[in-house]
């Protein structure tokens, strides 16, 4: 898979591209990342990447003709390629939407900046991201979270059941695990996973992700009575 990421900031991208995963999956060829700066489509003047709103207001937006050159760039004429957006008025982000964007043969996603995009970008991108209802003062991070949990589900990439029973992908969240020692300051591990018992285990298990999901995120069990 391809993903491109068009950015005003690609500096702000070196720790992430650092990510042991992230760079196994470039190295096993599962993908292909690209970070295409915006500012070599605005002619070299910051007067040409962002400027004023019409009609007054604080703040500048990204302007569209070099946001548009961005995208085509990364596009690089590929009639597969699905363009997305970052914005808080898009689809809010989720282990299903990770799940679909993992199918793509290449992704490009166009981060914001600042108080946001001049809005005809939008009548250039096939989608609209969110990932959650918050305001960041980019889509640079954002880029990074979707970017991290598609990766991590190519092929490949990690062992298949690394992926099966986590968080989401049941409808539940993951039970809980524990790892050495047995027993800290009293503290210890239920006796269940000690025993060796594997059909016993995995009944415990299936009931304690129910019993978390109930206790930290009702509303996950709510919506599935709703499906
Ligand atoms: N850009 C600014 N806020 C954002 C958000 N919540 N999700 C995606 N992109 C954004």
């Amino acid at each position: 898979m391809k993903i491109s990421i068009c950015t005003v900031a690609p500096e702000t991208f070196e720790g992430f591209l650092q990510g042991k995963v992230l760079q196994r999956a470039v190295r096993n060829g599962a993908l292909s990342l690209e970070l295409i700066d915006i500012r070599t489509f605005a002619g070299g003047s910051f007067r040409h990447l962002d400027d004023n709103t019409f009609g007054g207001g604080t703040g500048q937006v990204l302007r569209v003709d070099p946001v548009v050159k961005a995208i085509e760039a990364a596009k690089g004429g590929d009639p597969d390629a699905y363009v997305a957006a970052l914005t808080p008025r898009g689809q809010v982000f989720s282990q299903k939407m990770a799940r679909d964007l993992a199918e793509l043969s290449h992704l490009v996603l166009v981060c914001g900046h600042y108080e946001g995009f001049d809005e005809r970008i939008y009548h250039h991108v096939d989608g609209m991201i969110s990932i959650g209802d918050f305001v960041l003062t980019g889509g640079e991070l954002a880029s990074q979270v979707i970017t991290d949990a598609v990766v991590r589900l190519l092929p490949g990439v990690l062992k298949d059941e690394a992926t099966q029973d986590e968080s989401f992908e049941t409808g539940l969240l993951e039970y809980p695990q524990y790892t050495q020692p047995a027993d800290y300051h009293g503290d210890k591990v239920p006796e269940v996973l000690l025993s060796g018992n594997h059909a016993a285990i995995k009944a415990w298990r299936r009931e304690q992700a129910r019993l978390v999901t109930e206790k930290f995120r009702p509303d996950l069990l709510e919506s599935d009575r709703k499906e």
